[in-house]
C-alpha cells in the first residue's frame, strides 16, 4: 500500500491498528518499533499519520497554526448511517469547545475563562475533595478488600468536577454512562450495532446537557466554572458563543471527571505493583507530588492526541499532506529515552517527568491539571496514612476500547483491617 505522500507503507505501519490488543494494553510499548525505526508512520487502518517521538510530538503541539486541533473531538470511526440518523433524531449539534477551537478564537475564550483556575481558586476546593476522599475511605476501611474504581475512583473526580463546574449533583450513574458512549463515540471503534447503541447515549447526553444548561441559566447566581461561562455568554456572546456553551456543557464533565478518574487508577495500579516504592510514599508522604507527576507519564490517562495539518509540512524526515490528520501517541512520546532517560522505569526522583505529554503543551495544554494533579494527591495522601498496608490484588486488566483514555476497569486491592493504623490510634 501506498500513504497519500507516496511513499510506501512498512509492513509494521501496515499492521498498526491502535484497536488490537498491544496497543490496548500498553500503548507505549506498542510503538517502541516506531520510536525506534519509523518515528512518523502512515496508518491505512486508521487513515491517520501516527506520530511516536517526543520531540516529533512537542513540535505539533507548540504550532496549533499549521496543526489545527479541530479535530480533535471528531469521531474517530465514522458514524454509520444508522447513527447518524440517530444523532440527527436528537438534534446532536457538539461542535467547538476550547481543546478543538482555532485561533484566533480559541485565545479570545481561553483568556475569558482563566480565573477559575488561580492557585488560589483551587486550593478552595482542596478540602471538599479531602471530604470526599475521607468519606469513601471510610466506608471500605474496615472491609479489607475492595475495587476502587468502583468504590470510589470514578464518583469523586466527577462529584469534583461537577461542584467545579456548580453543576448540580444529579443523575451521577447516568452521568458515567453518557461519558462511556461519548468516549466510545468519539474514540473508540463501536461495531455497527454499537453504533446505535452508543449514538442514543450520545444524543441523550447532549440532550441532557442543554436542560442542564437551561436550568443554569435560569438561575443565574450559582458558583462554579460553568457559571463563569453563562455570564461571559452575557457579556461577549461573540467570544463565548452559545453552542460553545452546550459543547462545553457536554465536554466538560468527561474532560474533568474521566481523565482525572483513569489517571488516579493508573497511579494506584502502578505504586502498587512496587511495594517499595509504595512503602517509600507511606514514611515519606512528601514525596507523593512527584510520584503522582511521574505516574502521569510512565502511565497517563491520555495516551493520544490529535492534530490536522492545514498545509503540506514535514515532521521527522516525512511529508505530512495538507488536510493530513495526525495522531501523536503522547504516551509513546513519554516513553521515548531521548527524552527521558530509563522511560520504562517508574522513578519517583526523576527530574524531568514533568516535562510529560500527558497534559499536552502549548497553547491548548490542559486547564485542569493542577485540579487533577490534586485530586490525584490527596487520594495518595488519604491511602498512604489510612491503608499504608495496601496490597493490589493479582488480577486481569480491561480497559474500554480506544485510542485516548486508558485507565483499568477495575482495581482490586485488599489489605488487613486489623493492622490498620487507625485502630491503634484512633
Ligand atoms: C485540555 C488531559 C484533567 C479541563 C486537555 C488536553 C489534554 C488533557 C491531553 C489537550 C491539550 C492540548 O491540546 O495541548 C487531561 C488529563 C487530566 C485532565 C490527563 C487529569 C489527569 C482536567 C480537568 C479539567 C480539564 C480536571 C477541568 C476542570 C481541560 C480543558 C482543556 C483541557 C478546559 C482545553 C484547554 C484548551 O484547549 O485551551 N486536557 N486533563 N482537564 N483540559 Fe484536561
Amino acid at each position: 500500500p501506498m500513504a497519500p505522500n507516496g511513499c510506501p507503507v512498512s509492513a509494521q505501519a501496515a499492521a498498526f491498528d491502535p484497536f488490537d490488543s498491544p496497543y490496548q494494553l500498553d500503548p507505549a510499548e506498542a510503538l517502541r518499533w516506531s520510536r525506534e525505526q519509523e518515528p512518523v508512520f502512515y496508518s491505512p487502518r486508521l487513515g491517520y499519520w501516527v506520530v511516536s517521538r517526543y520531540a516529533d510530538i512537542k513540535t505539533i503541539f507548540r504550532d496549533n497554526l499549521t496543526f489545527s486541533p479541530s479535530i480533535a473531538l471528531e469521531k474517530i470511526t465514522p458514524a454509520s448511517r444508522e447513527a447518524q440518523a440517530v444523532l440527527e433524531r436528537y438534534d446532536y449539534g457538539m461542535n467547538r469547545t476550547l481543546v478543538n477551537e482555532d485561533e484566533p478564537a480559541h485565545m479570545a475564550r481561553r483568556r475569558e475563562l482563566l480565573e477559575a483556575f488561580t492557585p488560589e481558586a483551587l486550593e478552595a476546593h482542596a478540602p471538599m475533595v479531602r471530604r470526599l476522599v475521607r468519606e469513601k475511605l471510610d466506608a471500605i476501611v474496615e472491609r479489607g478488600r475492595a475495587d476502587l474504581v468502583a468504590e470510589m475512583f470514578w464518583e469523586v473526580p466527577l462529584t469534583v468536577a461537577l461542584h467545579f463546574l456548580g453543576v448540580p449533583e444529579e443523575d451521577m450513574e447516568q452521568l458515567r454512562r453518557f461519558s462511556v458512549a461519548h468516549t466510545l463515540n468519539t474514540w473508540g471503534r463501536p461495531s455497527p450495532e454499537q453504533q446505535v447503541e452508543v449514538a442514543e447515549g450520545v444524543g441523550k447526553f447532549w440532550q441532557y446537557s442543554g436542560q442542564v444548561l437551561k436550568k443554569m441559566q435560569d438561575q443565574p447566581h450559582g458558583h462554579g466554572w460553568m457559571y463563569d461561562m453563562i455570564e461571559k455568554n452575557r457579556q461577549k456572546p461573540d467570544v463565548v458563543t452559545d453552542n460553545y456553551l452546550h459543547s462545553m456543557m457536554m465536554a466538560i464533565i468527561v474532560a474533568a471527571h474521566e481523565t482525572t478518574a483513569l489517571a488516579t487508577a493508573n497511579a494506584f495500579r502502578q505504586l502498587l505493583s512496587r511495594p517499595a516504592v509504595w512503602a517509600e510514599l507511606c514514611a515519606n508522604p512528601e514525596l507523593i507530588p512527584a510520584a503522582a507527576e511521574e505516574c502521569l507519564r510512565h502511565s497517563g490517562s491520555v495516551v493520544a492526541w490529535r492534530r490536522i495539518a492545514t498545509r503540506e509540512v514535514e515532521v521527522g524526515g516525512v511529508t505530512i499532506p495538507e488536510g493530513g490528520k495526525i495522531l501523536m501517541v503522547t504516551a509513546s512520546g513519554n516513553h521515548d529515552p531521548a527524552h527521558f532517560e530509563n522511560p520504562d522505569e517508574l522513578d519517583i526522583y526523576r527530574d524531568n517527568a514533568v516535562d510529560h505529554l500527558t497534559f499536552g503543551y502549548g497553547s491548548h495544554q490542559c486547564m485542569g491539571k493542577n485540579l487533577g494533579r490534586m485530586e490525584m494527591r490527596i487520594f495518595l495522601e488519604e491511602f498512604t496514612r489510612r491503608l499504608p498496608h495496601l496490597e493490589l490484588e493479582e488480577q486481569e486488566f480491561t480497559f474500554l476500547p480506544n485510542t485516548s483514555f486508558r485507565g483499568p476497569e477495575a482495581l482490586w486491592v485488599r489489605w488487613d483491617p486489623a493492622q490498620n493504623p487507625e485502630r491503634r490510634d484512633p
